[in-house]
């Protein structure tokens, strides 16, 4: 695993936008390039730089296939908080060559929820997996809506959210945990760490319980970000915000070994 330190939320943005960026650019394959997303707060500077670049001719989303994380059961497409409305307002509405039939998101009104998401794992592979899956973590640790307790092997399914994920969510539902939906479409645990590379933004003190449980816990279906530690190419981009809980040892361990590298 690499947790790549930034000072702050800024430039961590920057860094995972670059990173993502440059595997963009460099696919060589003759078939599209899939890229897993999240919604969420974190990865909002993130989609800016993306749409930046992209607006300034330096990158192309032309060869690019997007497979969102979630999506809340119940809420439309016109719902100001439904993930659809959030990834094109934030993201493909601003980009200058996504083509709309290269976009993936789950159907939170599927009358047959899992066929719906029986449909999307198959659509997955039919890509050939997914090649970088960017995600964010909720303060409980949970990956997409994958809250403790999903099992680490979790494919896309439905999911009850948490009390405590509804309280934290209910910002953007005026302040009232009743109005966040109860039930997410959600990719699994295992549908993430498929993907060849998993980047996960880790930003903000809130976050640093989870950011430890991630890099220094064990392996654990209570904290399910901390299955990244099976996977071959995970990559936590975090500010220093997040690094309050890690010991001394492990976050100047990570800043030594990532000193020189780049991207
Ligand atoms: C939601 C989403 C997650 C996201 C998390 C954190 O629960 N389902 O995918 O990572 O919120 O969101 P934020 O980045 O706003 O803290």
């Amino acid at each position: 695993m690499r947790v790549v330190i930034q000072d702050d939320y800024q430039k961590m943005c920057k860094w995972a936008a670059d990173y993502i960026a440059n595997k963009i650019r460099n696919h060589k394959e003759d078939r599209p390039f899939v890229l897993g997303l999240p919604t969420g707060s974190s990865p909002i500077g993130v989609y800016q730089e993306l749409v930046r670049q992209n607006q300034a001719g330096e990158l192309s989303f032309a060869n690019v296939v997007t497979f969102n994380m979630d999506e809340y059961v119940g809420l439309d497409h016109d719902h100001d908080q439904s993930y659809w409305y959030f990834m094109h307002d934030n993201f493909f509405d601003h980009l200058v060559d996504m083509k709309p039939e290269n976009i993936n998101i789950l159907n939170g009104m599927a009358e047959d929820p899992e066929a719906e998401c029986a449909a999307y794992e198959e659509k997955i592979a039919s890509y050939g997996g997914i090649d970088l899956f960017m995600g964010g973590i909720g303060v409980d640790g949970h990956i997409a809506f994958n809250e403790p307790y999903t099992s680490l092997n979790s494919r896309t399914g439905l999911r009850a959210l948490t009390t405590d994920t509804r309280i934290v969510n209910s910002r953007f539902f005026g302040n009232d945990p009743e109005k966040v939906p109860a039930f997410a479409l959600s990719v699994g645990v295992g549908t993430v760490t498929d993907s060849k590379e998993v980047m996960i933004l880790i930003n903000g003190h809130n976050k640093a319980r989870a950011l430890a449980h991630t890099v220094e816990g064990g392996v654990s279906h209570k904290w399910t970000c901390s299955a990244l530690q099976m996977h071959n190419g995970a990559i936590i981009a975090c500010d220093e915000a997040a690094c309050g809980e890690l010991t001394v040892d492990t976050y100047k361990y990570f800043l030594d070994i990532e000193k020189d590298q780049r991207l």
